[in-house]
């Protein structure tokens, strides 16, 4: 484990068997519509490229990328920078590493129907409960972690630790000093 962690919250081999249950349960739910798959960078790697692995249907994939962080604390304010796919007469699926206010995927998902998505569904890795200020719950989310700040496998922490293959909570004194 990497020293700046307190402990391990997902270890690589559960998140391996979220993504098989999430790629395969959209393969069977989005089979004939043709889903397109919309990835909020950069916390959308690398769950997004390995959860499709197992969604074996016809799709296509795009990004946005969208912020409301700095450090460990939400600014409450989603802004999205740069590209905005075309999302008209689509059924969309946003890919985001973790919920946590709710914020950020509200204001994306309000965004797309504005601009014409037929549907807007939401997929995270991680779902932090405790943390939603916006009553909105993801169809398909890996597994639940209580309302500690996690990093690792796409979550950071200044820009850090998002290429750890497993998810722990960092330890108080990195952030705090
Ligand atoms: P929300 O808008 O509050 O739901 O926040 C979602 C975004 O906050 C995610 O896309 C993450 O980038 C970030 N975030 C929330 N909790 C954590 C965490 O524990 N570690 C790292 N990033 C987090
Ligand atoms: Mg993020």
């Amino acid at each position: 484990m990497h020293n700046d962690l307190k402990k391990i919250s997902v270890s690589a081999e559960e998140i391996s068997a979220m993504n098989k249950r999430i790629g395969e349960a959209i393969s069977r739910d989005f089979k004939d519509k043709n889903p397109l798959f919309i990835g909020l960078l950069k916390g959308c790697i690398p769950f997004m490229p390995d959860m499709l692995k197992y969604v074996l249907i016809p799709c296509t994939i795009d990004y946005v990328r969208a912020s409301s962080y700095e450090g460990t604390k939400t600014t409450g304010d989603v802004r999205i920078h740069g590209h905005i796919p075309n999302v008209e007469g689509r059924h969309v699926i946003i890919v985001d590493d973790i919920i946590d206010t709710g914020r950020t995927l509200e204001a994306i998902r309000r965004l797309f129907l504005e601009r014409g998505a037929l549907t807007v569904t939401n997929c995270v890795l991680l779902d932090k409960p405790e943390g939603r200020v916006i009553d909105i719950t993801p169809a398909y989310v890996g597994g639940l972690v209580p309302n500690e700040f996690v990093v690792g496998y796409g979550l950071d922490y200044n820009e850090r630790y998002r290429n750890l293959p497993y998810i722990g909570v960092l330890r108080e004194e990195i952030y705090k000093k």
